[in-house]
């Protein structure tokens, strides 16, 4: 079965002085911290079986948060991220837990919301060999992995945090891996920064023709949420979308209870539970 792996480790200082005390995953994001929005995309995938790796200093507020994951039908378990050591780490730290399946990677500081996106995740999730990674066009190119396409669309290089970047497509932190990803993470050496790049497990599975690299379109949105500016548009646009659609997007208690991990009753009770807040309200309604 398919695991999923959270990682809401780092050190987050692009976000200093507020991350000083808090991990920016327990960030509200208008009205749901922002690790939410990343756990709902493990979710649609048909995740049920999550790591979340934290900070040292992180781990004891995402258990208070999350708990063992029951309530919203899930297993979350945890682990510490010691160092920043990058993200292909997470595959080191991740390794027992993995245990020889396929595994779906989802960096905390990405949002993704728009209607194709769950069928997006659960198709991507049926691809059995290889490694499954979503482009999607910036206009600040050097703050992110960037990948040069052919004319027919194929991907032919992968480079992280280029300063003449080949193209304005960037890797979104959404992937997806078969069983060697662990092997390929234990040959990595730190990059110029320090850090086990993902770029580079990626840029493996390309050598190996096994990178499907898909291109998302403009009814998916998406953001990384690195610094207090992309913090704040986020908010805003899931206000807006919140508002204009009358939904709640990344409502973990929706999406178990649509996936069948949790019943009538028990999506009544967590309903209960916050009834007092607008979140509350619209899992009443759904329970109607
Ligand atoms: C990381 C990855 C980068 C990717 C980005 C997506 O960047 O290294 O390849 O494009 O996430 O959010 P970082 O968060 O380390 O700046």
């Amino acid at each position: 079965m398919r695991k999923g792996i959270l990682l809401a480790g780092g050190n987050n200082s692009r976000l200093y002085p507020s991350t000083r005390a808090v991990a920016k995953s327990l960030f509200p994001i208008y009205d749901k911290p922002l690790l939410y929005y990343s756990l709902a995309a493990l979710m649609f995938a048909g995740n049920r079986d999550i790591l979340i790796i934290t900070t040292p200093q992180g781990q004891a507020a995402h258990q208070s948060l999350l708990g063992n994951g029951e309530r919203f039908g899930i297993h979350l378990s945890y682990l510490i991220q010691e160092k920043p050591r990058g993200i292909a780490d997470a595959f080191l730290i991740g390794r027992d837990f993995i245990a020889g399946a396929p595994c779906q990677l989802m960096l905390c500081d990405n949002i993704f919301y728009g209607k194709p996106f769950a069928r997006l995740l659960q198709d991507a999730a049926a691809i059995e060999s290889g490694a499954v990674v979503f482009a999607k066009q910036v206009h600040d190119p050097q703050r992110f992995g960037i990948v040069e396409f052919d004319s027919n669309g194929k991907a032919l290089s992968l480079e992280e945090k280029p300063q003449q970047p080949k193209s304005s497509y960037a890797v979104t932190g959404c992937y997806f891996y078969d069983e060697h990803v662990c092997d390929y993470a234990a040959t990595l050496t730190p990059s110029a920064r320090g850090e086990l790049e993902i770029t580079d497990i990626n840029r493996m599975y390309l050598e190996n023709n096994a990178l499907n690299v898909q291109q998302m379109g403009d009814d998916i949105h998406w953001f990384d949420t690195g610094n207090p500016d992309s913090m704040l548009a986020a908010s805003n646009a899931i206000y807006n979308t919140q508002q204009q659609e009358g939904i709640l997007i990344a409502c973990l208690e929706e999406i178990a209870w649509q996936q069948g991990w949790i019943s009538d009753n028990e999506l009544k009770q967590q309903a209960t539970e916050l009834a007092k807040t607008p979140y509350g309200e619209y899992l009443l309604w759904l329970t109607k």
